[in-house]
């Protein structure tokens, strides 16, 4: 049997320090179901200490959602610590997931510490947040850019103290994929302690190479947990995207060898709940997600695809939740299939006429194209004015 891929969605908390991505308990609540659907291993609810909603969303979800385990954020000092671990004490499995700043400008500039003393509070940490639970993991902040020989001692410091994930932030995007991976390959190759742990990635998207170093570090690194969110969100340009990783590890199995969990036909709900949530509409040409993902619009493809899907398709639309034939859309199909497809697929409309005036796109649609698939109704709603995050026009 195949080795498993760990996938750690932080969504509801580095996903929510998308400026602008700030989102209530309840909203918080509809992603962390949505999640568990999914099959996610670990759902990081937020960051308990760091305000009283907060410390709210993460307890109603640790009541509520009982097949992921459930973590919380909590910098390396005490009262975060023991704010971390009453938010989570309803979760039938939670952790605690603490971390410090290891590059030289970080523990310079910002902690305003020596790396002596950060050592000993990292390790101080770790130790505190086991007197909880034995699920702690540590993330040395800004590790890409640290010093390795003192990465190593403070993270064999660590895993000494009892944590179970080593989880490699590259804070700033600031990795490339050779070197990020060959980062994870060294730690694990020289800290005399790491099989006690498991080695974890976090990467942002500055670069536009979150994706990219994550999967980089699983194959060569030896990574097994990746830390992402559900359309990429998170702060600044973003995280890893969850739906990108996932697919990829699973289309690639000949090439990656790693089982994953993860629910992939509830890829697209997710996907359209958080940005009906946030606010954040997905880019058409978005991978896996997009409006346009699985759309063929050239006759040589369109012909092709015809003949032979996989001519140019490497995954199935109904695969991660494009589901195209539960309702077939056609020329014929009325305005109820066609407002409870869309129902389905979570699309919402403001008005009657908004309805109607995207089912008169559709009907236009329909009488050049046999069945319009799910995509295709998607993009074609969303170019109407009345799609809104609200309720759904009844
Ligand atoms: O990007 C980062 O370094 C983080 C850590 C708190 C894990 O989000
Ligand atoms: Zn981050």
């Amino acid at each position: 049997m195949a080795e498993q891929l760990i996938i750690f969605d932080t969504t509801l908390r580095d996903g929510e320090q998308s400026p602008g991505a700030s989102m209530t308990k309840e909203e918080k609540l509809r992603i962390a179901r949505q999640l568990e659907r999914m099959r996610v291993d670990v759902i990081e609810a937020g960051f308990a200490a760091s305000s009283d909603g907060d410390f709210q969303a993460v307890r109603a979800i640790a009541s509520e959602v009982k097949d992921s385990i459930i973590c919380s954020l909590a910098r390396a000092n005490e009262r975060d610590i023991s704010r971390a671990a009453e938010a989570l004490q309803p979760a039938s499995r939670f952790r605690i997931h603490t971390f410090l700043a290891t590059s030289p400008l970080h523990m310079e500039k910002k902690l305003r510490m020596s790396p002596d003393q950060v050592y000993e509070q990292a390790r101080r940490a770790v130790r505190e947040a086991r007197r909880f639970t034995d699920d702690v993991e540590f993330s040395p902040e800004d590790a890409s850019r640290s010093d390795m020989d003192f990465l190593c001692r403070v993270l064999e410091g660590v895993i000494a103290e009892g944590a179970t994930t080593i989880n490699v932030p590259d804070t700033v995007g600031y990795a490339m994929p050779e070197g990020y991976a060959a980062l994870i390959r060294e730690l694990r190759e020289r800290i005399p302690n790491s099989d006690r742990a498991v080695f974890s990635v976090h990467c942002h998207d500055d670069l536009g190479l979150a994706v990219a170093n994550s999967l980089a570090a699983v194959k060569s690194g030896g990574a097994r947990q990746i830390e992402c969110t559900i359309n990429g969100l998170g702060e600044r340009a973003g995280n890893t995207a969850l739906e990108e990783v996932v697919m990829a590890v699973k289309t690639r199995r000949d090439h990656f060898d790693l089982d994953v969990r993860v629910d992939t036909s509830q890829i697209v709900a997710a996907s359209q709940l958080v940005s009906e949530i946030t606010g954040f509409a997905v880019q058409p040409n978005k991978a896996v997600v997009g409006a346009n993902a699985f759309a063929h619009a050239s006759g040589i493809h369109q012909d092709g695809v015809l003949k032979a899907r996989d001519t140019y398709e490497i995954m199935r639309a109904e695969d991660v939740g494009w589901s195209a034939n539960r309702i077939v859309l056609g020329k014929l199909s009325g305005r109820t299939a066609f407002k409870q497809r869309l129902r389905e697929l979570g699309v919402m409309m403001n008005s009657d006429a908004e309805l109607n005036a995207a089912f008169a796109r559709f009907k236009a649609l329909a009488d050049r194209e046999a069945i319009v698939s799910d995509v295709a109704l998607v993009a074609l709603a969303r170019q109407g004015e009345g799609v809104n995050s609200g309720s759904m026009h009844p």
